[in-house]
């Protein structure tokens, strides 16, 4: 069904895609040997321009626990892009050696002109203070995981709201199930893009709140959803010194919160989160970087059409035409 498409954003799947995405990852959670060896013989690219841990970690357990192989740089200071090389030749380059790419860049829409030139599927693993659809694939497995569904929940989004862009494409992603509210408590300098309420919120109709204080709201929440302010979006060190310490979940705060709750953050954490919560079950954040990892698992056994829910067909690859289908045809909802 995903066989050869392009991952950009969040809205490239549609809820049914996400379903069964989750489904299978469920199904690998459980019986991880089915999968051991499906992507045996297959490349997994990752071209990290921008720091990471988690994701490109992730994403090169995921291609390994499923047999196949990677390779690529974390740091593209060892890439000929230091001799002036473009974005869009790396990418046709690396698409004649790899049968899929992932990506981080700093550039908003770098990964969607990526996606313009290449032979393969390209995922964006994160452009600028855009997209992060594959943390929202994690996000959204936790917490399945946790609360049973996604439809129906209280979400508090905490912090950096401005800048995060886990937030964005979580937003948009959860804007799609029903009956979901979302609290967004952040400092006015980093409230929410009003693009998400305009062109995410309003049109489907969705319940939100702004708040400006996380003890006012934390009460009510289902899920709550910490960030960490991005320190490598600001344009001044004075403003980011000024809100960085703006919200700190400790144990004062979870007293008031419910027993049901689910905490998660995508990581790296500074100071956000005190560490006494980590041994709270509530805390659901380290737990959601293993579900981090069986969501791409997911993803990239679906993208090269070995999840075992179609019809096993080689891989076609062309190396002078864009990869076919692609999700940037058409939204889907
Ligand atoms: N959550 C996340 O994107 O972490 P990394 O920056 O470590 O990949």
């Amino acid at each position: 069904m995903l066989k050869g498409r392009h991952i950009i954003e969040p809205g490239d799947l549609s809820t049914r895609e996400l379903d069964r995405l989750f489904g299978l990852a469920e199904d690998i959670i459980k019986e991880p040997e089915k999968y051991k060896e499906v992507c045996r013989g297959k490349i997994l690219a990752t071209l990290f321009f921008e720091p990471s841990t988690r994701t490109r970690l992730s994403f090169e357990a995921a291609m390994l626990r499923l047999g196949g192989s990677t390779l690529g740089f974390a740091d593209p200071g060892s890439s000929s892009t230091t001799k002036g090389e473009s974005l869009t030749d790396t990418i046709r380059v690396v698409s004649s050696y790899a049968d899929a790419i992932a990506m981080r860049t700093p550039k908003e829409g770098a990964a969607l002109l990526a996606s313009q030139v290449s032979s393969v599927p390209v995922i964006n693993a994160g452009d600028g203070g855009h997209h992060h659809p594959t943390q929202t694939l994690t996000d959204l497995l936790t917490i399945r995981a946790y609360k049973g569904s996604t439809e129906g929940l209280t979400i508090g989004l905490c912090g950096d709201l401005k800048f995060g862009r886990t937030v964005h494409s979580l937003c948009k992603a959860l804007a799609r199930y029903p009956r979901n509210r979302f609290v967004l408590i952040s400092p006015p300098e980093l409230e929410i893009p009003d693009y998400i309420i305009s062109r995410v919120f309003k049109p489907s109709g969705v319940q939100f709140t702004q708040v400006r204080r996380l003890e006012e709201a934390i009460a009510d929440l289902d899920v709550l959803y910490m960030t960490r302010v991005q320190k490598e979006r600001f344009f001044n060190e004075q403003d980011y010194v000024r809100l960085k310490d703006s919200y700190v979940l400790d144990a004062e705060k979870m007293n008031i919160a419910r027993k049901d709750l689910t905490v998660l953050h995508p990581l790296p954490r500074v100071n956000e989160i005190a560490t006494e919560i980590d041994s709270d079950p509530r805390a659901a954040y380290f737990p959601q970087v293993k579900y981090g990892m069986f969501a791409r698992m997911a993803l990239i056994a679906s993208l090269l059409g070995v999840d075992g829910l179609e019809p096993e067909k080689p891989m076609e690859i062309d190396a002078g035409k864009p990869a076919r289908g692609g999700a940037r045809g058409g939204k889907k909802k």
